[in-house]
């Protein structure tokens, strides 16, 4: 992923080490495309069959089913385009430190150079530092999708 779009893709670093990162994807149908283009969708899904996630046989299907779910809700409660923020997070032992919350606004200014005009994400309604953290950098609740595990909140945020 960080061959397709190296833009999105953010590390925060304290004292040398990495502490937090965040993928942003301007477009998230090319970084399906290439998955499977280079094969990457096969490995992954034959590598977590033969145990190599240390995950069970059946969470292994589960796993699978929620990957299905999140490519055909991908298009929900969109205005315009397919960017997304994939993924962020920041070691226990940083977080309440704003580290987030600089990696949000580091994605969204890379997001606006590169003339995205709508940012979506998917975090669980539970996830309450989560949710706190997207309204504070400016993202607001647009709608709600389901999987395996339960309910996605979407957001969204415009650049
Ligand atoms: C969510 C997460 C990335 C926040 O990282 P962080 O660096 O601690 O966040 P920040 O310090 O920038 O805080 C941003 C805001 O989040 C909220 N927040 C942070 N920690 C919180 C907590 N423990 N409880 C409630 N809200 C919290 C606050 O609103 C905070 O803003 P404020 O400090 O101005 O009040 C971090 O908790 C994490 O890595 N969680 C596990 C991975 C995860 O859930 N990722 C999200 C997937 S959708």
């Amino acid at each position: 992923m960080r061959e397709v779009e190296p833009a999105g893709f953010l590390g925060a670093h304290h004292d040398g080490a990495l502490v937090g990162y965040a993928i942003f994807v301007p477009s998230l149908k090319r970084v399906q495309r290439q998955a499977i283009r280079r094969g990457v969708i096969f490995r992954w899904a034959w590598s977590a069959l033969r145990g190599g996630f240390a995950l069970r046989f059946s969470a292994v299907w589960r796993v699978l089913l929620n990957k299905v779910l999140f490519v055909r809700s991908g298009n929900r409660y969109r205005s315009t385009g397919d960017a997304q923020l994939l993924n962020i997070a920041v070691v226990p032992a940083m977080h309440g430190r704003g580290v987030a919350t600089s990696l949000v606004r580091e994605g969204l200014r890379v997001m606006r150079e590169l003339r995205v005009r709508e940012v979506r994400l998917e975090v669980r309604p539970w996830n309450a530092s989560a949710v706190a953290l997207y309204r504070k950098t400016g993202w607001h609740e647009a709608g709600r999708t389901r999987d395996l595990e339960g309910e996605w909140l979407v957001m969204v945020a415009q650049p």
